[in-house]
């Protein structure tokens, strides 16, 4: 059997790395953080996702998954190496920063003796696995048989394990065929298990991850444009979200309005892919991306907006309770995080701010160390002129109103998510508002 390593462990590398041994191969992680290598290797993972910790856990007892911090160590064991670093965008532009996927590949490629196969799952400009391929071939002892493929990942957070286990489809962009089969042979599991294998040219599968990404945020910036339409004629997006999506062609999956996405991939996705279509003099193509990204932005605005309205038009000194900082339920991500950017606006015009989040307190803190953090959606709320509702989590869905109102000093509450139960908490004396409703 093949042996796998996994360069970067970050959610996409931890996961992968985990998924591939539960899968049966055994796995060598690398990340050039010995930090976060002790504390993969002590059974922990440094940040939240549902079910990883106890993966990594139970694969490190296996025996079928390590981890280390040389490059050396890495090109010794396996003869599949899955590229999994970050390409954030990069400070004062709208490109993507590729420093770490060339890193990757630069730290590696002189250790490549022997016939390998490196597969780039991180999302990339198109055209860079065809410089990385050339970069292989130049560098690696191995030369030509040290061989590039394209693997794009599509896992969501908050799902990512069983994203990586049950996925809607695996797409590998290759120049061989020994570079598909490699790959068959690695996704055998899955393959037989019905997911669509789909072989392309490096081009497309990069291609494939940012035209995904594009769609989404397409899909949820349409929804809140519709939002807008309806705040100005008195509609519910709500509703008309349920009877738009019942057309199997449009589908009510990623057509809910509120504050809009964010996180570490759509948000700078649609950026780089804007970029790049303008290095390739394709950008009017993807002009429409620009809107796209515009009035997911004015979402946050908008809620700020109606924050100050609720709070008697100032925010100067009004205590506001905000539930939610993570960029969405079951996360601990707040990269990009429309809900820790509220905070932040409300806090920096007066406003006495009191965050809670179930699970990205400390990486909140850390982006956010001004504003104040609470231990309770109850205490966040206390004394409160105003409850503002900024990420879904099944806790503060469930959260009893009449409880909540014991401690607010108005039971005042914006829902930016259109998640709560609005009679439930009209009926305990809420004044509740929400985007794009009534
Ligand atoms: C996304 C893509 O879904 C995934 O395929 C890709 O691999 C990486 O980027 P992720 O960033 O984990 O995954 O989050 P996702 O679940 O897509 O949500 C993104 C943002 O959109 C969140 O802020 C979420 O709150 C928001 N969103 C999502 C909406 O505002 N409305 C919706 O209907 C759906």
């Amino acid at each position: 059997m093949r042996r796998l390593t996994v360069l970067g462990t970050g959610y996409l590398g931890v996961t992968h790395a985990a998924c591939m041994a539960e899968l049966g191969f055994e796995v060598l992680g690398m990340d050039v953080d010995a930090a976060k290598i002790a504390t993969l290797t002590a059974g922990q993972v440094p940040f939240y996702e549902p079910d990883l910790q106890p993966l990594v856990a139970k694969h490190l007892d296996s025996g079928r998954l390590r981890f280390t911090t040389s490059y050396a160590e890495i090109a010794e064991f396996g003869d599949v190496h899955f590229t999994c670093v970050g390409t954030p965008q990069k400070r004062g532009d709208l490109a993507a920063d590729l420093t770490q996927v060339d890193a990757v590949v630069a730290g590696l490629a002189p250790h490549l003796t022997q016939p390998c196969l490196v597969v780039g799952k991180s999302t990339v400009p198109v055209g860079t696995a065809e410089r990385l391929a050339e970069y292989l071939r130049q560098h690696a002892p191995a030369g030509e048989a040290a061989e590039l493929a394209w693997n794009p990942e599509f896992l969501r957070e908050g799902f990512a394990v069983v994203d990586t286990l049950k996925p809607d489809r695996l797409v590998v962009g290759v120049r061989t065929a020994n570079a598909e089969a490699i790959l068959r042979e690695v996704y055998v599991e899955l393959i037989d298990a019905g997911t669509p294998f789909l072989v392309t040219d490096y081009p497309t599968a990069e291609l494939v991850k940012a035209a995904a990404n594009a769609f989404l945020a397409t899909k949820i910036s349409f929804i809140n444009a519709m939002a807008e339409v309806c705040e100005a004629a008195g509609a519910d997006v709500t509703a008309l979200a349920d009877a738009l999506g019942h057309d199997p062609r449009i589908g009510r999956r990623f057509l809910n309005a509120g504050l809009g996405f964010g996180g570490g991939c759509l948000p700078k996705d649609i950026r780089a892919f804007m970029a790049r279509a303008g290095e390739l003099g394709a950008s009017e193509a993807l002009t429409f991306l620009r809107e796209v990204d515009a009035i997911n932005m004015r979402r946050r605005a908008r809620t700020v907006e109606l924050a100050r309205a609720a709070c008697g038009g100032t925010l100067l000194g009004r205590r506001i309770g905000v539930l939610g900082a993570a960029f969405k339920p079951n996360s601990d991500d707040v990269r990009d995080s429309p809900a820790l950017s509220v905070a932040g606006q409300l806090q920096l015009q007066g406003g006495l701010v009191s965050v809670y989040d179930p699970k990205a307190m400390e990486n909140a803190a850390a982006l956010f160390p001004t504003l104040n953090y609470a231990g309770s959606a109850t205490e966040a709320c206390g004394r409160a002129d105003l409850v503002l509702h900024l990420t879904e989590w099944p806790e503060f869905v469930a959260i009893d109103p009449a409880a909540l109102g014991e401690v607010v000093a108005n039971r005042v509450v914006l829902d930016a998510r259109n998640a709560l139960d609005a009679a439930r908490w009209r009926e305990a004396g809420w004044t509740y508002r929400s985007l794009g409703r009534p």
